[in-house]
């Protein structure tokens, strides 16, 4: 058994994975293309690529002129990665991430995380459309993601399952602070001023493979489990980015309301629902990244002036 755990899948999942030379190179083909060092990385979700049209001063490189890199296949996903200045401070935004339902392993969907770490980055902000569960969610609304369930990792199916490579991070990493309770604090600071405290919820995430919505009867068992909003990403890039000690930000844009019984009056959920709330509310999601970036700059500057 051990002689075919050793030499047989460890070397496949080898195959499968990328190594760190391998995310070496990707990110040395941003370094020597752009003079731009980022410090924080985003990753816009579902219908909300506009929360990269703030940033200033751009270099974008589409997914298929970068080596290795995989492409995005679904509709409402742009497939870029731009370079710039949001607020002054140097950033780098994924339009278009990468899914498990497209038929990426898990390990594939988050290796643009490790790319933006070698890249610089020491804080990663993640948005994505999300499925509101929670019944005193309301359509538009944003949670902001105190923690998380990693249901597909429970099943087996995690991002770092392979052999791990220590100069990325530990082989059994801690998960307990994965969503950073400063910038938590911060998003609550930015709401208030931003006056949609009665929009904005802090909620428990989870990551469901899809592409296909949930039944009634998967819904009404996620909630028993404390589920607050359901989406089929996010999870598996925040592990990737905790695992290599990035400070994660993250939020959900509740793009429907998941029905926990057969009559309930809610449309199926679509996917094109889901792009259109994601569109009807990029200016407040926009916002809420800029403002959160330009607290972020000014903690950072006042940390260096009183050095
Ligand atoms: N379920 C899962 N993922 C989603 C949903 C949902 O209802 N809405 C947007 N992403």
């Amino acid at each position: 058994y051990f002689y075919h755990t050793r030499y047989l899948i460890y070397p496949l999942f080898s195959l499968f994975s990328y190594s760190y030379e391998l995310i070496k190179e990707i990110a040395d083909f941003f370094l020597e293309r752009t003079t731009i060092r980022p410090k924080v990385g985003i990753i816009c979700g579902s219908g909300l690529n506009s929360l990269a049209d703030h940033i200033t001063d751009t270099q974008a490189f589409d997914y298929k002129d970068i080596p290795h890199f995989p492409v995005s296949t679904v509709e409402g996903h742009v497939g870029r990665m731009i370079f710039g200045y949001l607020e002054g401070m140097p950033v780098v935004a994924m339009q278009g991430r990468f899914h498990n339902y497209e038929g990426y392993p898990l390990t594939k969907c988050s290796m643009p995380v490790r790319v933006m770490k070698l890249v610089g980055i020491q804080y990663l902000f993640v948005t994505n459309a999300a499925g509101g569960l929670n019944p005193k969610y309301k359509v538009g609304d944003i949670v902001i993601v105190r923690d998380h369930i990693n249901i597909m990792g429970i099943a087996g199916n995690s991002p770092l399952q392979g052999p791990n490579d220590p100069r990325f991070g530990p082989r059994f990493p801690p998960m307990k602070n994965a969503y950073d309770r400063h910038l938590v604090g911060k998003a609550r600071k930015v709401v208030r001023e931003m006056g949609i405290e009665n929009d904005v919820h802090e909620g428990v995430l989870i990551c469901l493979g899809g592409p296909n919505y949930e039944t009634v009867a998967e819904l009404k068992m996620l909630r028993i489990m404390g589920v607050d909003a359901v989406g089929m990403s996010t999870v598996h890039e925040v592990i990737t980015a905790r695992h290599c000690d990035l400070t994660v930000f993250a939020f959900s844009l509740i793009t429907n309301k998941c029905a926990t019984d057969y009559d309930s009056c809610e449309e199926d959920a679509n996917h094109e629902e889901v792009v259109m709330v994601g569109k009807s509310r990029q200016s407040i999601c926009g916002e809420l990244v800029c403002r959160m970036v330009k607290s972020l700059a000014d903690d950072i500057s006042q940390k260096n002036g009183s050095k």
